[in-house]
């Protein structure tokens, strides 16, 4: 489970997090939506320790992360895995070579052992085919899916998913949101997601959070949100919103 109590966090000279409370109960898909700007990414960065609270809690499976040591945080970091904006690939590395990555530099594994598990993770976002390819010469869509086999690679608990669908198409969108839940489903990952887009928290999503002013303004289902009169719901979840 991840926990965000009560958290406020002031960047430079704005007041980002303004008592912001976020619980995402192990095995869902929740949901983080909210204008830009408001602190979404912010609030990633909290769940894995980049950042830490001015005041407040923020905890994974009851383990205070704004106090762990290098090392706490390097083993909190194997079992959450990170789904950056665009897959944020290294262009001047193979998709194999990015997927491997975290476990060349976290892991004991073999060689063999590192190309056997880089192959099943490809296997499993559908980008074997691909895996010699650079990333310069790849779609959007298969750059997300390559980012999500890196961010799977370690067999994380949790994956943080940062905007998974911006700048795809539609269909493309589709998939990755298709692949999203498989992910919750099959592996039994629970996930935080950050997206602006209606179709992304429907087609993935159990829980919706709407972050406005540093906290949430509204959180509830899916088929909640969806039904919601309130303003922020309606504005996220309304016909024509996405
Ligand atoms: N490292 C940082 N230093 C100062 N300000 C930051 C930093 N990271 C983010 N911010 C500011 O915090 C605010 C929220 O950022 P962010 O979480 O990225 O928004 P979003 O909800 O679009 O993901 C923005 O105004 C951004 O400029
Ligand atoms: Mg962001």
């Amino acid at each position: 489970m991840i926990e965000l109590q009560d958290v406020y966090k002031r960047l430079g000279t704005r007041d980002i997090l303004r008592g912001l409370t976020v619980t995402v109960p192990k095995g869902m898909n929740f949901v983080l939506m909210g204008p830009s700007g408001t602190g979404k990414s912010v609030t990633l960065k909290h769940v894995i320790g980049i950042f830490k609270p001015d005041r407040g809690n923020v905890r994974v499976d009851g383990q205070d992360v704004p106090t762990m040591d290098q090392k706490q945080l390097m083993a909190l970091r194997k079992r959450m895995g990170y789904l950056f904006q665009n897959g944020a690939l290294i262009n001047w590395l193979s998709v194999a070579d990015n997927v491997a990555l975290p476990l060349r530099e976290h892991s004991q594994m073999s060689r063999t052992d590192i190309a056997d598990r880089v192959h099943e993770v490809l296997e499993l976002v559908g980008m074997a085919h691909a895996h010699a390819q650079f990333p310069p010469n790849i779609s959007g869509g298969m750059k997300l899916r390559a980012g999500l086999a890196r961010a799977l690679v370690t067999n994380p608990e949790y994956v943080l998913y940062d905007e998974p669908n911006a700048g795809l198409d539609p269909i493309i969108s589709q998939q990755i949101h298709e692949l999203i839940a498989e992910v919750r489903d099959r592996l039994s990952v629970t996930g935080l997601i950050v997206t602006h887009s209606r179709a992304c928290a429907t087609q993935c999503g159990d829980r919706i959070g709407i972050l406005e002013s540093g906290r949430l303004a509204i959180e509830g289902s899916v088929d909640e949100i969806v039904h919601s009169d309130h303003p922020l719901a309606r504005a996220f979840m309304g016909i024509g919103s996405d």
